[in-house]
């Protein structure tokens, strides 16, 4: 994990070694099974939300409920006030305090700090920096664990990887194709971007298919011809879903939003509405190789996906989500019991 000698944050899956992603998932495997340690009794994370969550934030109260331990929830606007994150700033405006004096207290507190910082939402120059993510991790003196970022979710690509690795058995080899849907509130491609790399670094090919307009980050789109060709597998992009899912093992859908029009909601309205073909229904899954769903959830039910497909025996959303409690629990256990 990044961060200086004795610290260690998690703020992208690439922190981790991949001998200690194994060892993650192994133990996440043990805790579905129903092994149970109160392993960090005494131990408190603290979580910081600057943007809404269901699953993350309910999964990992409940993952330190279970190992003995507890959590602290701040909700930025009702819990606290805005945070400057610039460094040698005249703090003149809205905020009150600074990232580094949070961190500092905070970091007296609890033993780690869980934080899901807000987006700027206008310019993606800014938000691909993931400035205010790393403020914390340089600040604080205890882990600081990215709960999604701009760029990445590594607590979603651990949890994706149990599912591929539980419904796949051996990954090397096998097609996972990413894919684009339609939604009239797309996500940041934080999830793709680390399920992409995920994959491709336990050896699987990935083909990713959006409509012209919505490419990913250049810097990650780099990074994945550079793993793809570490580990000898085909990292394509498509500009079909049709294609991209056929012969595939695991369709992903996720909606995200157009880099080139980031900031500019009238041109993302009106490139959206050419868009609305790109739904997963149960047709294009025949397409795949006996193909299954995921999908990081909310999902918009016949708007990315079908009720059909949704509700059918392809659907793996509900175990990719219970995964999330599974992995942070192996997570949090890695981190946090030495
Ligand atoms: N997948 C995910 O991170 O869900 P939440 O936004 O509900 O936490």
């Amino acid at each position: 994990m990044s961060g200086g000698a004795s610290i260690r944050h998690f703020i992208r899956l690439q922190d981790l070694s991949d001998r200690e992603v194994e060892d993650v998932l192994d133990l996440s495997a043990r805790f579905k099974r129903g092994s149970s340690r109160a392993e960090l009794a005494a131990r408190t994370v603290g979580l910081l939300f600057f943007r809404g969550s269901l699953r993350t934030r309910t999964s990992l109260e409940v993952a330190m409920h279970q190992l003995g331990g507890h959590t602290v929830n701040l909700t930025a606007s009702s819990d606290f006030w805005s945070l400057e994150a610039q460094p040698g700033k005249v703090m003149d405006g809205e905020a009150p305090e600074h990232i580094r004096d949070a961190a500092e207290v905070l970091s007296r507190y609890v033993s780690a700090l869980a934080i899901r910082p807000a987006l700027d939402g206008r310019s993606w120059d800014v938000d691909r920096r993931d400035d205010k993510i790393r403020a914390w991790a340089s600040h604080a003196r205890v882990p600081v664990i990215n709960m999604e970022s701009a760029l990445w979710h590594p607590l979603q690509a651990l949890a994706d990887l149990l599912t591929l690795r539980e419904t796949l058995g051996e990954l090397a080899g096998k097609k996972l194709a990413i894919t684009w849907t339609h939604s009239p509130t797309p996500s940041s491609s934080s999830v793709v971007n680390s399920v992409l790399l995920a994959a491709l670094r336990n050896g699987v090919n990935v083909t990713v298919a959006h409509p012209k307009g919505y490419e990913l980050d250049s810097g990650v789109v780099d990074e994945a011809h550079k793993v793809a060709g570490e580990k000898g597998v085909a990292v394509a992009t498509e500009a079909s879903l049709d294609d991209a899912v056929r012969g595939a093992h695991v369709v992903y859908a996720r909606s995200w939003r157009s880099l080139e029009v980031y900031g500019n909601s009238t041109l993302a309205a009106s490139r959206l509405a050419r868009t609305q073909d790109w739904m997963i229904d149960e047709n294009r899954m025949e397409l795949g190789d006996n193909a299954r769903l995921m999908h990081p959830m909310p999902v918009r039910r016949n708007l990315e996906v079908s009720d059909e497909v949704l509700d059918g025996p392809r659907s793996l959303l509900y175990s990719q989500a219970e995964n999330r409690l599974h992995t942070q629990k192996g997570l949090l256990s890695l981190l946090l019991r030495s």
